[in-house]
């Protein structure tokens, strides 16, 4: 909450222009390249002007293209992910963006620690919270799952409809 003035963070980014929205795991090359093409087909469905991204809180897969497993659920859903490259979160993604999701518990709290100020702690959300029923659930991990891909991308791709549903006038 922004304080005294009974807004959310990304309030005034939604009422003044493009709305900025990072996602957030652990490689960036499983489900927040996901959460990335996910979010960035529901916006344009919808008309608004958003400005997605992606990132890692580890470096292991800098410039890596997404996973392959999130590549092919990806296209059997009708999107193309396979252009991304990974990066490495980092503090001043903390002041670019108006909403940073993280995908699980760990993400979150790398996330909080790296934060400096109330108002980018704020901007810190866990994505299943947009489910609004059950607080604190994690996008499981599903980098040693073959199985784990469908799963993460309905758990995303709801979400994401939340999110934009939440937005869109
Ligand atoms: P992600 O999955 O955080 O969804 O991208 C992972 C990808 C790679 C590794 C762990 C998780 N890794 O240990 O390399």
């Amino acid at each position: 909450m922004i304080a005294g003035s009974g807004r959310q963070q990304g309030d005034t980014a939604r009422i003044f222009g493009t709305m900025k929205v990072l996602m957030v795991c652990l490689g960036n090359i499983c489900r927040s390249p996901l959460a990335h093409g996910i979010l960035e087909q529901h916006a344009a469905e919808k008309g608004l002007d958003w400005e997605v991204d992606s990132a890692g809180t580890g470096s292991w897969h800098i410039g890596n293209p997404p996973d392959p497993r999130s590549v092919a659920v990806a296209a059997k859903h009708g999107l193309d992910i396979s252009q991304q490259r990974a990066r490495q979160v980092h503090w001043p993604d903390l002041e670019a963006f108006d909403l940073v999701f993280a995908m699980d518990q760990s993400n979150y709290q790398d996330l909080m620690t790296m934060a400096q100020s109330d108002g980018e702690r704020e901007k810190i959300r866990l994505i299943r919270d947009l489910e609004g029923s059950v607080k604190g659930m994690s996008v499981p991990d599903p980098y040693w799952d073959d199985d784990g891909f469908e799963q993460v991308y309905a758990m995303l791709d709801k979400a994401c409809s939340i999110l934009v549903d939440q937005h869109a006038t």
